[in-house]
């Protein structure tokens, strides 16, 4: 195993308060949110997009990483520079999704597994060649009253586990994504009850597949209630109840937690990740940080609406998301006024 190698990657992308940016979304759910803004569905509006966020400036201020999807990670600037290229120079570390996808589960309704172990350790070692560091793989978790069943968190995790120990042989940093989806009118509790017992199996699958847990990062959902539920919990509830499960669950060993927004407003994600940050200032054994997409390309998706005149303005919006969730990191994010916009 190349220890040195993920030790340097796990360093640079939780350095200096700084937190990933995922654009890693497939071609399907890009297109998805290129129809709900009126953004024609093609790969050279899809080259664009990535092409704004890769070249926002001063990027780097605030983000050590980006994962890419695999159409992206073979894109070039309009003068042909590599996305790569561009990444490396501006020290961004390369990252890429490597899952294909959450496919219905056998047998249970409602539910799904992530394929893509077929072949992963060519395709790792394909994209580490091409400059990638890290590597993303999501699980997708639904709750209702009952779900998840056994057989899914069990498929899950173990492929979460496969991945993870392919990835660290070929020398990228796994990303580890077990997703609770917020979906639903389940409480907190639930959520919370869920949460811990996937990620219970996820470290006793990494554990069993000989991970080494210095050498990941975990990228779960923060613990909210269902987004239709009626009773919303406070910002600082939820803070304390997601560090509260991730302490039961989560070992000392994995250095950082990069969470998810999953469908959070982007103020709601850096508010709650900004209250963690505070309420366990020097408790928590981990980095709290971010992997968001939503919650950081929204706002500058929603001003671009694929015109080349709105690129500048997008991208101030992107940077401006992007120093929210530092100053999240931090426990700082009040300083930083939304206003500022
Ligand atoms: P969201 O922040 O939009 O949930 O996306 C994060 C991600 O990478 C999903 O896999």
């Amino acid at each position: 195993m190349k220890a040195h190698a993920l030790h340097a990657t796990v360093t640079a992308l939780l350095a200096g308060d700084k937190g990933l940016l995922a654009m890693d979304e497939s071609t399907p759910t890009c297109n998805k949110r290129f129809a709900a803004l009126g953004i024609a569905q093609t790969e050279e509006s899809r080259r664009s997009w990535r092409e704004l966020l890769i070249t926002t400036p001063d990027l780097s201020n605030s983000i050590s990483g980006a994962i890419l999807y695999d159409e992206t990670i073979h894109q070039s600037r309009q003068d042909g520079t590599p996305f790569v290229k561009l990444m490396a120079d501006a020290g961004i570390v390369v990252g890429i999704k490597v899952d294909t996808g959450a496919k219905a589960l056998a047998g249970h309704p409602g539910e799904s597994v992530t394929e893509g172990l077929d072949g992963l350790r060519d395709r790792l070692t394909g994209y580490a060649a091409l400059g990638a560091r890290f590597a993303k793989w999501r699980a997708v978790i639904a709750i209702d009253a009952a779900l998840p069943s056994t057989a899914c968190i069990a498929a899950n995790a173990h492929a979460l586990a496969r991945y993870a120990a392919l990835c660290q042989e070929a020398g990228l940093v796994p990303i580890v994504e077990p997703e609770v989806l917020m979906t639903g009118d389940h409480t907190l509790q639930r959520c919370a009850e869920v949460t811990e017992q996937v990620l219970h199996e996820v470290f006793e699958q990494l554990h069993v597949q000989r991970v080494l847990l210095e050498a990941l990062l975990l990228k779960p959902n923060m613990v909210l209630p269902g987004l239709t539920c009626a009773h919303q919990e406070s910002v600082d509830e939820v803070a304390d109840a997601t560090v509260t499960t991730l302490l039961r669950a989560v070992p000392a060993a994995v250095p950082g937690i990069a969470f998810l927004s999953g469908g959070q407003s982007p103020e709601l994600a850096s508010a709650r990740l900004n209250a963690m940050n505070r309420r366990f200032k020097g408790r928590a054994p981990w980095a709290l940080t971010f992997s968001f997409a939503r919650a950081i390309q929204q706002p500058a998706l929603d001003i671009w609406r694929g015109e080349p005149g709105n690129v500048q303005q997008a991208q101030r919006a992107l940077q401006q998301r992007a120093a929210c969730n530092r100053a999240a990191r931090q426990g700082k994010y009040a300083d930083l006024a939304d206003a500022a916009d």
